[in-house]
């Protein structure tokens, strides 16, 4: 008697459970809609296979027991056999992609632009884990991520969500990620999704959404290979990405997402779109669904128009555009994925073991991000070693980030577009917070208006960008810009945060603080809390020390443990620092080299 293997098993409840459902059943599957579209009621009418959180979508307080709630109600709609309805249990997504960042009181991690200075693929793997515990307490299922983007642009908006320019450095992180997310696919795990397939960091003028026109061979080493090492880790979900290559959308992209990731590369999970993707592939939307499906798309992220998009797929099937061949496949991946994720044997998300725990927030969740936080933290000068300061020093605290937790932990946390306050983030500490519980002589003044030689010894400056997220994050010389839409009806351009790289012309503020401070003989520590690297020449000279501390997240006070001594500088940069602003500044000699760091243990 030969016993099956688990691939063997699962692959067998797949054929006998596609063998018992109506097409309605299947399409349905194939169906991943937004929350705030959908009702349990949808789900079980319409036999939705997931349903989705988009970033900033929260239920009721935005509390844990909201989400749990949430989530148990979703569940049981889908479990219903009201006459004779087959129950094939709903996955719930979310964007938990620094911590579980869109619910109150969540570690906050930092974004993975400050994980790719630590260099430390076993803590990026510790923080995964923990992030999935606190996804597993709100009952969600599955989250989108690791981004395994190779960001090449610093103008682009998602900088910050890309462990470094080095495709070494992301491929490095790529397997612990999806091994601390997914860890056994038992009770303690939940699905990842690497993103974005393919080339999502390549694109021309790091226009978000763009088109990477670049060869093959450059797409495949720079963008395809930290994919690599997250497929050999059990990668269950990949999702397609907005930009175009070469002209052609991702999205509708048959060698990209079949040839290669399902036939080459051997991917037996399932591709998720993006938001609306579809929509950019073709003005008429059946056209553009069908587009999508036959080009290995299996499931359909939709904000809004989820029913209609279900009634199109319908049409495209039964005018024979789409195979039903390509529809059981789509539906075998996405049955294949639940069964090894164990859905079937879950309970109700109300009674899984991990739902509503109190680990969520925890202090002991919280050191792991703090231990993140002073180990991403990159020291760029450092004038007569003025750094580590000392506990007993006057020091003047100052800056738009020096109290702020929202500025810490930038976009995807809490709404889509981050937060620009200290209340809308439950928990954590500021960086002046972090400093005020290591040195009593510590003063907070943001404005540094009362900035006096004879007060204090020295100055910490906190200052860079704001919040952003996507194409709101964009520097962009020539303002709103196309992206690749095939459908003319949805340009889907952002407003851009900026035009240029330079900070001094981004946040003149900023220098202004910083020369001010200083001209009164006061030594200053400029902090930079921001999502990439910005042309800072003038801030520099104006500095006797230069901190780069990235989207320290929800635990500022991993930075005060550095800049008081408690623990060494230790990060080392993950991409270039640029020397000009100008739009070929990559054909320039950097100011500081990927690689630099000063490490002072
Ligand atoms: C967004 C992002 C993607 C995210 C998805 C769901 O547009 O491109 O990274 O996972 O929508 O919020």
């Amino acid at each position: 008697m030969t016993t099956m293997t688990r691939h063997e098993i699962v692959a067998e409840r797949a054929e006998s459970l596609l063998a018992r459902m109506s097409l309605a059943q299947k399409l349905g599957q194939m169906i991943m809609s937004e929350r705030m579209a959908t009702t349990p009621d949808d789900v079980r009418d319409f036999h939705l296979g997931s349903v989705l959180s988009g970033g900033g979508s929260a239920p009721g307080a935005n509390a844990v027991g909201d989400w749990v709630a949430m989530n148990d109600a979703y569940w049981t709609a889908s479990m219903s056999e009201a006459n004779g309805r087959l129950p094939i249990p709903l996955l719930y997504a979310v964007d938990a992609v620094h911590g579980h960042a869109n619910v109150l009181g969540a570690t906050v991690f930092p974004h993975n632009i400050g994980l790719g200075c630590a260099r430390d693929p076993e803590l990026v793997e510790r923080t995964a884990r923990v992030m999935a515990k606190e996804v597993l307490a709100t009952g969600v299922d599955w989250t989108f991520a690791p981004t395994l983007a190779v960001a090449q642009n610093i103008h682009w908006g998602r900088t910050y969500e890309s462990f470094s320019e080095d495709p070494a450095v992301v491929a490095s992180y790529a397997a612990g990620y999806v091994r601390g997310v997914q860890h056994d696919l038992g009770t303690d795990g939940v699905i990842a999704c690497a993103k974005h397939w393919v080339g999502d960091g390549g694109t021309t003028a790091g226009n978000d959404q763009g088109d990477t026109a670049i060869s093959e061979e450059e797409l495949e080493r720079t963008h395809m290979s930290p994919y690599y090492p997250a497929l050999e880790a059990g990668l269950l979900t990949v999702m397609a990405s907005f930009n175009s290559w070469n002209g052609d959308k991702c999205h509708g992209h048959r060698y990209l997402l079949t040839d290669v990731l399902k036939g080459r590369l051997g991917f037996d999970g399932l591709v998720v779109s993006d938001w609306d993707g579809v929509d950019y592939l073709h003005e008429d939307y059946g056209t553009a669904i069908g587009m999508a499906v036959n080009a290995g798309m299996d499931v359909f992220m939709v904000s809004l128009e989820w029913k209609r998009c279900l009634e199109l797929l319908q049409q495209q099937v039964e005018a024979g555009i789409v195979p039903m061949s390509r529809i059981d496949d789509a539906v075998r991946r996405i049955l294949s994925v639940k069964l090894r994720f164990g859905l079937f044997e879950k309970p109700r998300p109300a009674d899984r073991s991990w739902s509503n725990s109190d680990s969520f927030g925890s202090a002991a969740h919280r050191e792991i991000a703090r231990e993140a936080v002073r180990k991403s933290l990159v020291l760029l000068k450092n004038e007569d070693a003025l750094l580590p300061l000392s506990r007993a020093a006057r020091i003047l605290v100052a800056g738009k980030s020096a109290h702020n937790r929202g500025h810490q932990c930038g976009g995807f946390t809490v709404a889509w577009q981050g937060e620009t306050t200290n209340e809308a983030i439950v928990g954590g500490t500021s960086i002046w917070e972090g400093i005020q519980a290591l040195a009593p002589m510590a003063a907070l003044d943001e404005h540094g208006t009362s900035a006096d030689p004879a007060l204090h010894d020295v100055a910490i400056v906190v200052i860079g960008e704001k919040p952003y997220a996507e194409g709101m994050g964009d520097l962009r010389l020539g303002g709103r810009v196309e992206k690749g839409s095939h459908n003319p009806a949805k340009p889907h351009n952002l407003a851009p945060y900026g035009k240029t790289i330079e900070l001094a012309q981004l946040h003149p503020e900023d220098l202004a603080l910083i020369t001010a401070i200083a001209a009164k003989g006061i030594p200053v520590v400029t902090v930079f809390v921001g999502g990439r690297p910005l042309v800072v020449n003038a801030e520099l000279d104006a500095s006797q020390a230069f901190v780069a501390a990235w989207l320290p997240g929800s635990e500022g006070q991993g930075v005060a443990d550095v800049l008081l001594g408690d623990y060494p500088f230790h990060g080392t940069l993950s991409f270039a620092w640029p020397q000009s602003a100008a739009p070929s500044y990559k054909d320039e000699a950097p100011r500081f080299a990927r690689g630099y760091g000063i490490t002072t243990g």
